[in-house]
């Protein structure tokens, strides 16, 4: 009723003060493709800082390599308490590539700034290959050993998914983080299988974690991606996109998320154990910390870690170098 009778009254307003409305209307416009402009130079900005920002790492990373190599007696760690430091915790095993995995790992973590690296090799007592590896790479490191019992090691000719692989070694770098850091210190767990495939982002998307942080992953679970179902408004995990086992109370894999550190040296519970089912690790840990309710969603639309697996070398040919007794191809060299 009331709009009826307003809106000739309106009309009549509008009339008489058109040339008023005409210029509001043209400032509505000027303001709106000046905020506009604006805009396009502020993205245009902030893309050239991250422009150099990806530049300044890059030389980080050279920096931190050469510093190790070029003086193999001082401890240089460049990591300070400017930002969380991320514990990338990584089992190793000696096979024939595991020198080539570790490569990739250090050329990946280089330019990530406060990264600390945990290494566990699974042997008996530390190598000399990962130990100097390690001296040389420039990354700022932790090398621990601890071997996997025999029944539970996984022979070569074994279906990968047989026995759970890194239980021990994950535990034993968990061990070492109870034992050295300081709950007063701001840092992020995360467990870097050393053949997976890591994109630098994917660590600035972690470093933020208040309790758990969960994202997509690639080329797993027999999907192109694997990854937490989001709330629409993005900020809650409500499920699983997942093909294999999706009824696990956290199906994603050891890649796929992130815990503070704080919250984790709270929970002396908080470790991986041989006796849970198959594809249950991920579960298993996450248990004693968190509810699906309080994950952290991060990076939902986008795969930032891939699980690649190394194929396994084919070295036929040292054989028939052995049967003609001829020394090994590698004999001078390490690989
Ligand atoms: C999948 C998951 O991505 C792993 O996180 C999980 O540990 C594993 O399954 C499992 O079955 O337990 P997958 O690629 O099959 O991964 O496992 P690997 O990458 O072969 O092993 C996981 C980690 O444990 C690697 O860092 C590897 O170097 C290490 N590992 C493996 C050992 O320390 N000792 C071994 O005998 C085998
Ligand atoms: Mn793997």
């Amino acid at each position: 009723m009331a709009l009826v009778q307003w809106h000739p009254r309106l009309r009549r307003i509008m009339r008489n003060n058109r040339k008023f409305f005409f210029g509001v209307f043209l400032i509505f416009l000027f303001v709106f493709f000046a905020s506009e402009h604006e805009r396009g130079h502020i993205e245009g900005d902030a893309r050239r800082e991250s422009d150099q920002i990806v530049a300044l790492k890059a030389q980080l990373g050279y920096l931190k390599s050469k510093l190790a190599r070029e003086c193999p007696n001082v401890d240089i760690n460049a990591n300070d308490d400017s930002q969380p430091t991320i514990y990338a915790i990584t089992p190793t095993y000696a096979r024939p590539v595991q020198k080539a995995e570790l490569v990739r790992l250090c050329t990946q973590f280089l330019p990530v700034p406060n990264l600390h690296w945990i290494i566990i090799e699974d042997a008996e007592a530390k190598t000399n290959m990962v130990s100097n590896f390690l001296q040389g790479c420039g990354v700022p490191y932790t090398l621990l050993n601890i071997p996997t019992p025999a029944d539970w090691k996984i022979s070569e000719d074994d279906p990968s998914w047989l026995k759970p692989k890194g239980v021990l070694q994950r535990n034993e770098g968990l061990f070492w983080i109870r034992e050295n850091i300081p709950r007063s210190k701001n840092g992020v767990i995360y467990f870097a299988d050393d053949d997976n495939t890591y994109d630098r982002d994917l660590f600035e998307v972690m470093r933020d974690t208040k309790t758990v942080s969960v994202w997509p992953v690639g080329l797993v679970g027999g999907l192109m991606v694997e990854k937490p179902k989001v709330s629409s408004d993005g900020n809650k995990v409500i499920g699983w996109d997942a093909v294999w086992n999706p009824k696990r109370p956290f199906a994603l894999d050891m890649a796929g998320f992130a815990v503070n550190l704080g919250l984790f040296l709270s929970k002396p519970k908080a470790k991986f154990a041989y006796k849970v089912k198959r594809g249950f690790q991920e579960s298993e840990f996450l248990r004693h910390l968190v509810t699906m309710e309080e994950l952290e969603p991060k990076a939902s639309d986008k795969v930032l870690v891939w699980h690649t697996r190394t194929e396994k070398a084919k070295l036929g040919g040292e054989k028939m170098l052995l049967e003609n007794g001829k020394p090994p191809s590698d004999a001078m060299f390490e690989v």
